[in-house]
């Protein structure tokens, strides 16, 4: 009977132990999983679509940068005409290929237009400069030739009275393919230094400045020759925006 005991008292011993122990394994497993599930998330990808930032904020521009005679955005239009006796001091001769004597533009139009032919050139395009700087007076003269020729309101608009034409600002180029034979026609459009010329000259501060489509703000039919400088920044800008000079700054009257 005593040994019965015994036997009886060591299996409770026993199955203590095994409980005590299976209590002790159970209790570190689940402390395992709930340490797994305090971990920091692994932060999954943001797949959700930010709200573009808004980058395009409008500038506003000194209104006197378009009518400081030495301001690089001076603007001169049919509405807005340049002193008669207006004539930039900082005028120079660019070392660019030239089909006439005697062009000039403003030092910083001439520094970008070297850089801008010489880059076309390592490109196989080989622009020639064909006008610049004009007079006041020049104007005047090239304006009654066109008039004579062609009447006044045809004349007005492929050429501007003296004092609206923005050669007088010392920073409008009128560019030509080596062969001349599309200098200040529409065909320039098409050659090969008329499209590298729309594609790349505001990397150079050059803008198109009488685009195709944009006659009734211009003023003037669509010149695919015609260059104005107004700095590699601004250039930028309105190459961008596929808006004129008019537009762009907002310049409509
Ligand atoms: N051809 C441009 C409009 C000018 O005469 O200035
Ligand atoms: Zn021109």
């Amino acid at each position: 009977m005593k040994k019965i005991l015994l036997i009886l008292l060591s299996l409770l011993i026993f199955i203590l132990i095994i409980g005590i122990t299976s209590k002790f394994i159970h209790n570190s497993k689940n402390n395992e999983v709930e340490e797994l599930h305090s971990e920091t998330p692994i932060p999954t990808e943001n797949t959700s679509i930010d709200e573009p930032e808004n980058n395009e904020k409008t500038v506003e521009y000194d209104p006197s940068l378009f009518t400081d005679l030495n301001s690089i955005l001076i603007l001169a239009n049919k509405s807005h005409p340049l002193p008669e006796d207006y004539e930039p001091s900082d005028l120079v001769t660019p070392n660019v290929k030239v089909n006439k004597s005697g062009l000039s533009l403003r030092k910083e139009a001439s520094d970008a237009i070297e850089e801008m032919f010489n880059a076309a050139k390592e490109e196989g395009i080989n622009l020639v400069l064909g006008s610049s700087y004009r007079s006041y007076s020049y104007q005047a003269s090239l304006f009654s030739r066109y008039v004579a020729k062609d009447g006044e309101e045809k004349a007005a608009k492929y050429s501007s009275k003296p004092g609206q034409s923005e050669h007088q600002t010392g920073l409008a180029a009128d560019i030509s393919d080596e062969s001349g034979e599309n200098f200040l026609k529409q065909s320039f459009k098409d050659t090969k230094e008329g499209i590298w010329l729309k594609d790349n000259s505001y990397k150079f501060g050059y803008i198109l400045r009488y685009p195709e489509g944009k006659e009734e703000i211009t003023g003037y039919m669509f010149e695919p020759w015609h260059f104005r400088y107004i700095g590699k920044e601004e250039a930028l800008k309105v190459y961008n925006s596929g808006l004129c000079f008019e537009e762009f700054y907002k310049i409509l009257d």
